[in-house]
């Protein structure tokens, strides 16, 4: 009962499908039964000189037209187009599509079993492997990461080196690109000051240069144990759950000149990298992380 509006509708268009087709076929013979067949030309004066011209159509044309008319009932007995019915070839865009699934299917599936079975370390010595990663990188990542995964303009992290700031391990990476990141670094130039700001900076460049904080730097040291080790660690090291970089390192995602590091303390900063688990599949995001785990190396092209 519940699919009667749309049987009615259905029914409805073959109705009106068969009797304009038939309507047609009438039209066509009509105009040729009454002899006008090739025949001689017409020249009928209208107004004096405003003169009529009619030459009846070729007869090629008729039988031409008769035989469209042929095809399209071939066609419409062999493939769905008339209301309901589906064709005797039974063909269906759905079926088209799951016959490509299945092919698909036995011609990745095989492969894409094996890429998520893989360690990382595996995959990296599968050059064709690698390839493949590079290309859905090169596709996704490039326009913020650069070409090379060397970063962009202290916006967009190097991913080329091995220092990770939410983690280097599979699960990190893969979470990474899967979810997205959203770093949060507080602005604390209105809590500490300019001055405090300047005392950071120049502790945290101490940290870097791999100078643990000298008397020069106490006072800094005492502003960085008060309001950053709860994220960036006692000793700088940084923490990857919360997206916290080593600032123990020469490492720097936003310029490690004394006016960059000033200017993420004192504004804060919120690196974002998108999520990318709707636009890539698990087999793709498995083969990016393990190619960036692998050094992002661009292969050569071929
Ligand atoms: C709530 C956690 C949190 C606290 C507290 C925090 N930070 Fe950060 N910090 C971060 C995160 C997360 C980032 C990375 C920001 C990004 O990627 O956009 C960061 C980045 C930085 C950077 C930039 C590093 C680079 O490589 O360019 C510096 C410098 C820094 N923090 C210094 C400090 C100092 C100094 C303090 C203490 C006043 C501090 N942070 C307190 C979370 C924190
Ligand atoms: C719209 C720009 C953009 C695109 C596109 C983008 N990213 Fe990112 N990505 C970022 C930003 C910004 C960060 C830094 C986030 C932060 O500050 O914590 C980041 C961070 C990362 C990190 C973390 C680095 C670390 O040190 O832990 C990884 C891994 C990464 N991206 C991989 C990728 C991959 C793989 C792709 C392509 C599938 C991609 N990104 C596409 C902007 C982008």
């Amino acid at each position: 009962m519940a699919d009667m509006p749309s049987q009615f509708w259905a029914g409805w268009i073959v109705v009106i499908t068969v009797t304009s087709f038939l309507a047609l076929v009438w039209l066509i013979v009509d105009i040729y039964r009454d002899g006008d067949l090739g025949g001689e030309v017409k020249d009928e004066l209208w107004d004096e000189t405003l003169r009529e011209g009619a030459r009846p159509a070729p007869v090629w044309w008729f039988w031409f037209i008769l035989a469209l008319m042929a095809v399209s009932v071939v066609y419409v007995m062999l493939y769905p187009g008339l209301g309901a019915y589906r064709g005797a070839l039974r063909w269906s865009l759905g079926g088209q599509i799951t016959e490509r699934f299945a092919d698909y299917e036995t011609q990745f599936g095989a492969r894409r079993r094996r890429i998520l079975e893989l360690s990382f370390a595996e995959l990296a010595h599968d050059e064709e492997t690698m390839r493949s990663a590079w290309r859905v990188f090169n596709n996704h990542c490039t326009s913020c990461h650069g070409r090379d995964a060397g970063g962009q303009a202290q916006q967009f992290p190097d991913l080329s080196d091995a220092s990770w700031q939410w983690g280097g391990s599979e699960v990190q990476l893969s979470e990474t690109i899967r979810a997205g990141r959203q770093a949060a670094m507080p602005a604390w130039q209105a809590s500490i000051g300019e001055q405090g700001v300047r005392r950071l900076a120049d502790y945290v460049l101490a940290l870097a240069a791999g100078d643990d904080g000298s008397a020069a730097q106490a006072e800094g040291a005492g502003l960085f144990q008060q309001f950053c080790t709860a994220c960036h660690g006692a000793d700088g090291s940084g923490n990857p759950v919360l997206g916290a970089p080593a600032l123990n390192d020469a490492v720097w995602l936003y310029g490690g000149s004394r006016a960059d590091v000033m200017r993420s303390i004192a504004m804060g900063r919120n690196g974002v990298m998108p999520t990318f688990g709707g636009r890539l599949d698990e087999t793709q995001i498995r083969l990016v992380a393990a190619w960036l785990s692998a050094g992002a190396k661009v292969p050569d092209e071929r």
